[in-house]
């Protein structure tokens, strides 16, 4: 029976998934597979991007590690590719390869003032309140107004975290760092600018109505922004998720509150419509103090044009949820434009050609850019996987495919790689932490503290 020794990057949903449709679905190979990833712990944008107060979308984790336990992947945490393993590495070997290296870094919004204290990218951001090892521990939470920048699922879960009181957080798996830093947070309004309209907006209607039920936070809409073209009446009529968007956005205007930046509730959340970002205004030691927009109306095709007319709302705090970017690999083609590996359906090709690069395929977030859920990366794996099979001809002719030489290779270069039973140990401990809490777990932070559990040290 042929063998294929397969390497995998990247343990995030796109990784695991591909992993799993290869073993589920070939009979014809002897198929053994490693997994590398930089982290301690496995599981990508699940464990470290989808937010902490949505139990059910972190319970993915739950099937996905179902697939670990199986018994017939390994993996390497740790372990940084381009870094700890190359390129050169795995074709000695590996039969191919599949990069599954998402997209973790926050994508530029060229505006002046941007750089200045107090804005921030979305992704960071995140990476804090969900523990990420590699950001700092400390968030400096000090705005009582803030303004996100953009209409994506990633600006309301970052809105609807800063607008939420700590106490509500405190069932969830947050770190205690992060639960004492939303706790001291003085905010009072956060502001949401999308640079179209409510029938253009990107997020979904779960996720927005999910702010209406936030305790304590009145939502704010403004009747200006309501005042529809013909491209978005279409919209509504004949989109059904368009339709329920504009159901609850209209609710809202009704709301005894809204309109009312004096309402009920302690905190506030605005949502802005036809606002396209100009300029991030800063006080005399360089900190925020501005957020400059330029009021838009519609095309007419879904698009907009600017009207020449600029506001500004105070604000303390930016943060820009525009999307994510995807980050070069070492000696792996990019597509500096899109943050991507160019590919054709998955099998890698070299810069600016058609001309594939043999052995080399790309699944996930780095395959096709920033945009989807976490069950789109199931059909994107089953598309490169299914090239990888056919590609049998191309595959690299390694030099040394047994099993032991990667682990050997890792221990001679001083890497601490943590595998599988380690990710077990990591996990009962969060969870024993979690428990006289009553608490799901505690997520572990520090990268170090990481090891030393999953290694037993
Ligand atoms: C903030 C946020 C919230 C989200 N919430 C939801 C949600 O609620 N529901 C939903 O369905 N989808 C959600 N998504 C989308 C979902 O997370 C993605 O569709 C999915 O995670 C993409 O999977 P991926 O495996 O391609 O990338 P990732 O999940 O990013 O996994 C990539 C993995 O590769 C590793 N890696 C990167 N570089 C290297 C390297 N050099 N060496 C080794 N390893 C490396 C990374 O550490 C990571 O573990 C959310 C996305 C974001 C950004
Ligand atoms: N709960 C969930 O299910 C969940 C949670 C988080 C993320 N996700 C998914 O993860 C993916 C990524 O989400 P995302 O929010 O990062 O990306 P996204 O859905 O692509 O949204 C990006 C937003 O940024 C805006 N934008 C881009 N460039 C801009 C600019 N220069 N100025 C002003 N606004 C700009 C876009 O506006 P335009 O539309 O005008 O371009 C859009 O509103 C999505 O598929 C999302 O659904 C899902």
């Amino acid at each position: 029976m042929t063998r294929l020794r397969l390497a995998i990057v990247g343990a995030g949903p796109a990784g695991i998934y591909a992993a799993d449709i290869l073993l589920k679905a070939e009979r014809r190979f002897d198929v053994s597979i490693d997994l590398f990833e930089q982290l301690p712990a496995p599981y990508g944008l699940v464990r470290y991007g989808v937010a902490p107060d949505h139990p059910r979308i972190k319970g993915i984790i739950t099937a996905l590690r179902e697939v670990l336990d199986r018994g017939d992947i390994r993996i390497f945490g740790n372990v940084r590719f381009g870094e700890d393993i190359t390129l050169e590495d795995l074709k000695q070997h590996y039969h191919a390869v599949i990069f599954a290296t998402g997209a973790v870094r926050d994508t530029d919004l060229r505006i002046p003032g941007i750089d200045a204290e107090g804005s921030y990218g979305a992704a960071d951001f995140v990476s804090w309140f969900d523990g990420h090892p590699d950001v700092p521990r400390t968030w400096p939470l000090t705005a009582e107004s803030v303004a996100v920048i953009g209409n994506g699922n990633v600006a309301l879960d970052i809105s609807r975290m800063l607008a939420k009181h700590a106490e509500d957080l405190l069932p969830t798996e947050i770190p205690d760092n992060v639960y004492e830093g939303l706790k001291a947070s003085p905010v009072t309004d956060v502001h949401v600018f999308g640079r179209r309209g409510p029938a253009q907006v990107k997020f979904t209607p779960l996720e927005l109505r999910e702010l209406g039920e936030l305790r304590d936070v009145d939502m704010v809409v403004y009747d200006e922004d309501f005042d529809y073209d013909e491209a978005s009446k279409d919209a509504i009529a004949s989109n059904k998720q368009v339709m329920v968007i504009d159901r609850v956005l209209q609710s809202w205007r009704k709301r005894p509150s809204v309109n009312n930046a004096g309402g009920e509730a302690s905190r506030r959340l605005h949502l802005h419509f036809w606002a396209k970002p100009v300029e991030v205004k800063t006080d005399e030691q360089g900190r925020v103090s501005a957020f400059v927009y330029e009021r838009t109306r519609p095309d007419g095709e879904g698009g907009v044009v600017g009207t020449g007319e600029l506001r500004e709302v105070a604000v303390q705090a930016i943060y820009r949820a525009v999307g994510y970017f995807g980050s070069p690999l070492p000696g792996v083609p990019f597509d500096k434009r899109h943050g991507v590996i160019p590919n054709h359906e998955g099998q890698v090709l070299k810069k600016d050609s058609n001309e594939r690069v043999p052995g080399v395929y790309a699944t996930g977030w780095i395959k096709r850019g920033p945009v989807g859920l976490i069950g789109h990366t199931k059909s994107d794996a089953m598309e490169t996987v299914r090239h990888l099979i056919n590609d049998q001809g191309s595959w690299w002719q390694p030099t040394d495919p047994s099993e032991e030489a990667v682990p050997a290779l890792l221990e001679a270069r001083g890497v601490r790689w943590t595998d599988l039973d380690g990710w077990h140990r990591l996990d009962e401990h969060e969870v024993a932490l979690g428990a006289p809490h009553g608490r799901a777990r505690i997520k572990v932070v520090p990268r170090d503290e990481m090891i030393a559990v999953s290694r037993g040290e």
